[in-house]
């Protein structure tokens, strides 16, 4: 019974966040986790350069765009293409762990804000799909140490697994402060968290 009750429940949340995306234009329910995320850290201004790692499809860069404006610069990476131009960003298609930096930069000497929402194939194994996520989050705060210019913020994805205080603590390391987030929109039963380092200390 209980089981059934958290199926229920997580389809609930499902369909609330799903059709509640789909209403308000965003390509993804995923916007509604990094809306809750800025809300209580306050990760933008006009006119930042945002770097998204993982962005496909797209909600994020959706959502960064109407933080940054016009003035704004917005770049994305996955292995994945988009299915089209997602708020005016610059798409670069490549795997983050052998992706070379230039590329991302391009033209620009820095970001402002450094955003992963990586997630790895999920294999169902727990230990082997925390393992996985640990490492596209390290290779994420990786590329956010190097390319974020001084007082850069940084969100990233992690499931919560045998490094996790590890991996905090390697973000306050680099940051003024380094906190963790669960949003409402993020299903109960998922092992996913996101740690918020603000202020890099370059
Ligand atoms: C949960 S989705 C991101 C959703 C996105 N934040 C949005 O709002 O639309 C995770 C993304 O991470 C990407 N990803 C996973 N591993 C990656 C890797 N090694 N290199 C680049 N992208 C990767 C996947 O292709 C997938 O599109």
């Amino acid at each position: 019974m209980l089981f059934m009750a958290k199926l229920d429940d997580r389809s609930a949340r499902h369909d609330r966040f799903h059709q509640k995306a789909k209403k308000e234009g965003f390509l993804a329910r995923a916007v509604y986790k990094l809306d809750e995320i800025d809300e209580q850290h306050k990760l933008f201004k006009p006119g930042q350069r945002v770097l998204d790692l993982g962005c496909a499809p797209g909600s994020w860069l959706q959502f960064a765009r109407k933080k940054v404006g016009d003035r704004g610069v917005l770049v994305g990476l996955d292995r994945a293409p988009l299915g089209g131009d997602v708020g005016g960003a610059r798409i670069v298609v490549g795997d983050v762990m052998s992706i070379d930096l230039k590329e991302l930069k391009g033209d620009l000497p820095a970001f402002d804000v450094v955003l992963s929402d990586m997630a790895p194939d999920t294999s169902g194994i727990r230990s082997q799909d925390q393992a996985r996520s640990e490492a596209l989050f390290e290779r994420a705060l990786e590329i956010a140490v190097a390319v974020l210019a001084p007082g850069g913020n940084f969100v990233g994805k992690l499931f919560q697994g045998p490094d996790f205080k590890k991996l905090i603590e390697a973000v306050r390391a680099r940051f003024e402060t380094a906190k963790t987030a669960k949003p409402a929109s993020s299903r109960q039963a998922s092992i996913e968290q996101y740690v918020i380092g603000k202020g890099f200390k370059s």
